[in-house]
């Protein structure tokens, strides 16, 4: 049995505003997440505000295509809510303990975002926080001790709120200034510390989600367009701007990815599914192919989409494009034009329901076989290595009579899911550089807020409403995990 290349890197993945905490310490800023308050599987998390005429204060949806704020409203912390990301796991006081965890396991890489309002508390700051900086320095540090190598994104759902009240978020090509200059901060300053970068979390998820994605405070078609072009262009610019410092840094796209299926041979469906696609990989077809797609001028030409652009961005996404792509892929979605198939149930997030697939509570299915197709599909389109840097499962993780979390359900899903990866290396050639499994220490839900919804290795004692001691434990797919990197991947029972 042939296991995974030797420089393989394994690891877990993380994001600041659902792990770090430590949200009003060390200088640090708001962003976009800090001010939104936690949900349920069916109560979604909400962006709070405050009119700066009346004083009023209010909530919109946080995570949808349409979350506008009302006229002279502004994201505000409000006083009496709850906010999960403020302390989340608080990664900020425990990393060294969490890292040490991580060095256990084995793991080569380990994913975290940077809280850009750590750098730069309002986004616009003439000079970055050095006590953000150093805070970073740390966690590097630490992560050298046990050769970990430091996989960053430069924003996962936060941009500093600032940027949306003064200048209404990424549509304003400021943003592009502003970024460029976070970029080539952390850049230089973490030079040979950190190789690995990533531009834009899910950046695809401008979509669905502007305001989280892009800080935007009017989600109108154009400015989605907008803001996204803006994106691109500040990723080719963080691109160039890595290279001219040191050609030893890498700097990768990012996107949300999950393979589509029709739910009949009925024509209508494959068409259905060929422009469901289509709106994610526009994204990857611009920032790592390199050129906007044909479909995607033509929907903004029907649309009468207009984006301002400067002569040289083209130039700059063709010259500058990703050196790698990067993907999240949880599990498949399904699509019908059938009005009675698509009442039949399934949810929001994840399309309707796949009678060949099992489901966890929140409703994601599990698809070991979509990772493949995935895999085979970018690689297919790019030839650029890939990186799988988010998957996993969300579970109610209980602790036993003796104290400990037995997930099986865990270790049976990533067994799965690995094993469809080497397929994908050894029996389709994909150039795979790693994986970094979500979550791997418990961390808040992005999608709804909640703590419930677990995907770690180690098990975090907090709950909804933010109880707990912040405790650590192995659960039983620590131990499973360690051994998986330590056989390269052969070993997966
Ligand atoms: C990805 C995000 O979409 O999915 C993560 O990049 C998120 O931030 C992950 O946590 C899982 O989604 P959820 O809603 O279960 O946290």
């Amino acid at each position: 049995m042939k296991g995974f290349p030797k420089n393989f890197l394994w690891g877990g993945a993380t994001a600041a505003n659902q792990y770090e905490g430590g949200w009003n310490e060390g200088g640090k800023g708001i962003n976009t997440s800090d001010v939104m308050t936690a949900g349920s599987h069916t109560l979604p998390r909400r962006v709070t505000y405050k009119n700066v005429k009346t004083g009023e204060t209010g909530s919109i949806i946080g995570f949808g295509p349409g979350a506008k704020l009302p006229e002279d409203c502004i994201p505000a912390v409000i006083e009496g809510e709850y906010y999960p990301s403020h302390v989340a796991t608080d990664f900020y006081h425990h990393y060294k303990e969490d890292i040490a965890y991580m060095g256990e396991m084995g793991f080569k890489t380990f994913r975290l975002s940077m809280n850009w309002a750590r750098i730069f508390p309002n986004g616009d700051d003439a000079e970055p926080n050095e006590n953000g900086l150093k805070f970073y320095d740390e966690v590097f540090d630490e992560c050298a001790k046990y050769g970990i190598e430091p996989l960053v994104t430069l924003s996962h759902y936060e941009t500093p709120i600032n940027l949306t009240i003064k200048y209404g978020g990424w549509p304003n090509r400021k943003c592009i200034d502003f970024f460029e200059k976070y970029a080539k901060t952390v850049f230089k300053y973490y030079e040979g510390k950190v190789k690995y970068w990533l531009t834009f979390n899910e950046i695809n998820c401008m979509e669905f989600a502007p305001f989280v994605a892009g800080g935007l405070n009017d989600p109108s078609p154009q400015n989605k367009a907008q803001a996204a072009h803006n994106q691109f262009v500040a990723s080719a610019k963080s691109v160039k701007a890595a290279h001219e410092i040191s050609s030893e840094i890498k700097v990768g796209q990012m996107l949300a990815y999950m393979p589509l299926y029709a739910y009949s041979c009925d024509p209508n469906d494959q068409l259905m599914v060929m422009e469901a696609a289509q709106t994610s990989l526009f994204y990857s077809d611009v920032q790592t192919g390199g050129h906007y797609p044909a479909y995607r001028l033509k929907k903004y030409e029907r649309e009468g989409i207009i984006l301002d652009t400067e002569p040289e961005d083209f130039e700059l996404l063709e010259k500058y494009s990703a050196d790698f792509l990067s993907f999240s892929c949880y599990g498949s979605s399904t699509v019908s034009t059938h009005e009675d198939v698509n009442k039949a149930g399934g949810n929001l997030m994840m399309g309707i329901k796949n009678p060949y697939l099992e489901t966890n509570a929140w409703g994601w299915a599990t698809d070991p076989a979509c990772l493949r197709i995935a895999l085979n599909t970018l690689y297919d389109r790019y030839h650029k290595p890939l990186w799988i840097v988010e998957n996993g499962i969300g579970w109610d993780d209980k602790k036993d009579e003796d104290g400990n979390v037995h997930d099986t359900y865990r270790i049976d899903y990533l067994r799965k899911n690995i094993a469809s990866m080497r397929d994908a290396i050894n029996l389709d050639g994909v150039d795979l550089m790693g994986y970094t499994m979500w979550g791997c220490i418990d961390l808040v839900s992005a999608g709804t807020g909640e703590m419930k919804k677990r995907y770690g290795f180690v098990y975090v004692d907090r709950d909804d409403k933010g109880n707990g001691t912040l405790e650590r434990s192995r659960k039983d797919s620590f131990y499973w995990y360690k051994k998986v990197i330590a056989t390269e991947g052969i070993d997966l029972e």
